[in-house]
């Protein structure tokens, strides 16, 4: 439906980008699923960035104390890849998705990992989560802000159902990545005049609402204020994944060569050399919603995530 159509039918404009721009997103995601599950066996550089991903978000998780049998919500679980590993180090999973086969996959991919018995997968929107409030102990939210029609009500509904002492685990995309500062087509600098000239293209309804489909990059400031916003503190945070690097939105290197800089440029990053250690493609933040430590649901020491403490920089 074009926006004026919906215009006429007494349709908000903001309502329809936003119910449009989420179907576009659930009709990629359907037909990409298998892909998506592939690229964490890839050698691609997006496969390398991914599988990197779920490692530092890993442990992340690891780096903190979460009660034996925590109750663990993936929030986009898509094929699974997160909740098997939270699965195997004990936790009671919960895995949302909006998209059928993300969740036939991540079915398939727990059954075969033999962790079936401790996850359960719910189709819901992210938006609006079907759990009451403090319902989890761990809440993690992988590659899922930047799809929502609002990252803030996303962050807020991941915030509710968090009890009071347990962690949220995010990623964003960085408006500050490395490609955005030196690609001119990119470039966070030109941001501004960008959208000036979008919005009237859009009112004079020479656009569509919605060009893109991701919908936010936060600079780092950016996301741990939304991280504030909903009551949360954020107490670790990572950037990571430097290629593709292009110009004029062409790749400047093949993958294999992409792939190689981007390993140099994350060991750069990983020592917190200046600037570097901010200009990751993606940011992920460990947050903490203060309050009560939450009490063991088990009891079980050997299910405890981790006891290791914060190795990650404080923020
Ligand atoms: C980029 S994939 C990430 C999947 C997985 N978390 C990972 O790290 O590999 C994003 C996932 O979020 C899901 N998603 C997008 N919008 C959603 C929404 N509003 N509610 C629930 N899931 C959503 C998509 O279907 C997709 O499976």
């Amino acid at each position: 439906m074009s926006p004026r159509r919906a215009e006429r039918m007494g349709i908000p404009g903001e309502l329809h980008a936003t119910g449009r721009r989420q179907s576009m997103a659930d009709a990629r995601f359907a037909g990409t699923a298998q892909m998506w599950l592939d690229m964490y066996d890839a050698s691609s550089l997006r496969g390398i960035i991914h599988q990197r991903r779920l490692s530092i978000a890993l442990s992340l998780i690891d780096s903190v104390t979460v009660p034996g049998e925590a109750r663990a919500l993936d929030v986009g679980c898509g094929p699974g890849v997160m909740a098997i590993p939270l699965a195997r180090r004990g936790a009671r999973v919960v895995g949302v998705d909006r998209v059928g086969p993300m969740l036939d996959l991540a079915r398939s991919g727990v059954s075969s990992a033999g962790v079936g018995d401790r996850v359960e997968l719910v189709m819901a929107d992210a938006s609006e989560l079907p759990f009451s409030d403090g319902a989890f102990d761990l809440v993690v939210g992988l590659g899922l802000l930047m799809w929502l029609p609002s990252p803030s009500q996303g962050a807020s509904e991941m915030a509710r159902v968090l009890e009071p002492g347990g962690f949220l685990l995010v990623n964003a995309s960085n408006r500050w990545r490395l490609t955005f500062v030196l690609d001119p087509m990119e470039t966070a600098l030109l941001a501004p005049a960008k959208r000036s000239i979008k919005r009237l293209l859009r009112r004079a309804h020479l656009m569509e609402p919605t060009g893109r489909l991701e919908s936010g990059k936060h600079s780092g400031r950016e996301f741990r204020a939304l991280i504030r916003s909903v009551g949360l503190e954020p107490v670790a945070s990572r950037t990571f994944g430097f290629g593709p690097f292009t110009l004029f939105r062409f790749r400047v290197f093949p993958d294999r060569a992409a792939a190689a800089v981007d390993r140099w440029l994350q060991r750069m990053a990983d020592r917190n050399v200046p600037i570097l250690r901010s200009l990751g493609a993606q940011q992920v933040i460990l947050a903490h919603k203060p309050g009560a430590a939450p009490t063991s649901h088990a009891g079980d020491a050997s299910n405890v995530i981790s006891r290791r403490g914060f190795r990650a920089r404080p923020l």
